[in-house]
């Protein structure tokens, strides 16, 4: 039988094409699909990227309990207008730590990828105080409460357990500290311990101004100001550049 007749047969018969169909479709979500099985990470990793202080996620759970992102985005596509308007586009590995994610399809407000060490903490806190004292034609909601509520500390230890069930790499000693670093953090007349080694380039001040107390804005802006600084961009856009053409 020539080539021709066996192809003739195979399309003339419903099963057999069906069951070639299916092999060669199967081969081509092998080769896809396998090799993320015996890889761990699929984003590459950029220096400087580390899991967030337990202020700063409890600043984060607050920005999400407030539905921040439904007016903000946090991820600043490569596009020229975007990176002129925010810096350096996002990188993958600057949310690996975000769960839930960040990056957000709506921007009622500016996107907030980069807005840490953009504004001081004066600003931040009147404008979430009152928007249109800083921003006349500002169209955001004041959140003057979160400056009177108190932080509720809960159980930042079981926070960050339960974060690196997901994959978050706190150490051992990030977990037994973790009371001690939320209200470190805060207040700069505590003794921060190692806080600094363990959370390299953590912002310790009192934040909203008020040190008497520990609020919520304290940890909001505490957030707000370390968004998009943690990875010094520029010389991780110049490693990805090197690896690229050096084809690695
Ligand atoms: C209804 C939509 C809306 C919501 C909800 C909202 N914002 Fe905004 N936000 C805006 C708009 C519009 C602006 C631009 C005008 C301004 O600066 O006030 C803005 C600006 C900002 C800025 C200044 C950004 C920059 O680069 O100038 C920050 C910071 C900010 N918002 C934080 C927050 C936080 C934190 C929350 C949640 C507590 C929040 N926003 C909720 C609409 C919103």
């Amino acid at each position: 039988m020539s080539l021709t007749e066996q192809h003739k047969k195979l399309e003339r018969n419903v099963t057999l094409l069906g069951v070639g169909a299916f092999i060669a479709v199967a081969i081509g979500g092998i080769v896809e699909i396998a090799p993320l099985f015996w890889i761990d990470n699929t984003i590459e990793e950029v220096e400087g990227m580390r899991p967030y202080t337990p202020l700063e996620q409890a600043g984060r759970d607050i920005y999400i309990r407030e539905g921040c992102y439904v007016c903000h985005s946090q991820m600043i596509r490569p596009f020229r207008d975007e990176v002129e308007r925010y810096g350096h586009y996002s990188l993958a590995a600057e949310s690996m730590y975000d769960h839930p994610f960040q990056w957000g399809s709506k921007r009622t407000g500016p996107d907030l990828a980069r807005v840490g060490g953009r504004y001081s903490d004066e600003w931040h806190v009147q404008h979430l105080v009152d928007p249109r004292s800083v921003v006349p034609e500002s169209i955001m909601p004041p959140y003057g409460f979160l400056a009177d509520n108190e932080l509720e500390m809960g159980d930042p230890a079981a926070r960050l357990e339960t974060l690196r069930g997901v994959g978050v790499p706190y150490s051992d000693a990030d977990v037994e500290n973790a009371e001690a670093d939320f209200l470190a953090q805060a207040d700069p007349m505590a003794d921060p311990g190692d806080l600094l080694d363990r959370y390299p380039k953590a912002q310790i001040r009192d934040y909203d101004g008020n040190p008497g107390k520990l609020t919520e804005m304290d940890a909001l802006v505490a957030y707000l100001q370390m968004l998009g600084t943690l990875v010094d961009v520029d010389s991780a856009a110049a490693q990805e550049e090197l690896a690229t053409e050096t084809g690695r």
